[in-house]
């Protein structure tokens, strides 16, 4: 995909300030600091428009992204950030949940893991949430730059088997540091997508 267009157009916690836009959206859930937002600048070549952070926790609303006003990217605020309350939780998995629900343009949802860990309860429970909604479940291993390329073979077993995937080509590496991935990531959104 050519990215002519690539711009912030909601920043919405309650469903009456997600955008009027028809496009199909594409979405990004995962824990706090896994790279959700760091993969996003990656995929469009665009070194800050979704802000980032060592610290995690930085995305706490649902941000869309509008790209060529052909379809929206969504980061969705991060979970398993140890700071937060249990009302702030609530509203965490409130926001998603009603996200999750209510938006007839939403194609996929793709669970962002870190490839150097196997995937946390939390992870596993986002992720049958989201096979329950009836999303097909794709998983992007991130920090990919992290392992060598034998052991991403064997992280992504691990993966595999923790969030019982069964099938194969479900499972992406990813690196918003060295770019590896991003072709392979823009061919899965456009068969996903059908563009
Ligand atoms: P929240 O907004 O808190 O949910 O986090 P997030 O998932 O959006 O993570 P973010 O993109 O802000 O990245 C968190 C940290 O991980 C930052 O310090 C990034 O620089 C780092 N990071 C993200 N992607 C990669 C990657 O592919 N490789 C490496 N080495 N570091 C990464
Ligand atoms: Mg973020």
């Amino acid at each position: 995909m050519i990215i002519r267009k690539a711009e912030i157009i909601m920043t919405a916690v309650k469903k009456e300030q997600y955008p009027a836009t028809v496009v199909p959206e594409i979405a990004f859930a995962g824990k706090s600091n896994v790279g959700k937002s760091s993969m996003i600048n990656a995929l469009l070549n665009r070194r800050s428009l979704a802000r980032t952070s060592s610290q995690p926790g930085k995305t706490q609303t649902i941000n869309f992204y509008n790209i060529n006003d052909m379809l929206n990217f969504v980061d969705l605020p991060g979970y398993g950030y140890a700071k937060v309350s249990k009302t702030e939780k609530s509203k965490w998995g409130a926001m998603i949940d009603t996200y999750l629900h209510n938006r007839n343009q939403l194609r996929e949802v793709f669970l962002l893991v870190d490839i150097r860990h196997e995937p946390s309860q939390n992870d596993i429970q986002m992720y049958n949430w989201i096979k329950e909604c009836g999303y097909t479940g794709y998983v992007i291993a991130s920090k990919a730059d992290k392992l060598s390329r034998s052991q991403q073979i064997k992280s992504i077993a691990v993966i595999k088997k923790t969030l019982e995937i069964k099938e194969n080509g479900l499972v992406y590496p990813f690196s918003a540091t060295s770019k590896a991935g991003v072709e392979e990531i823009w061919n899965l959104f456009e068969n996903v997508l059908g563009i």
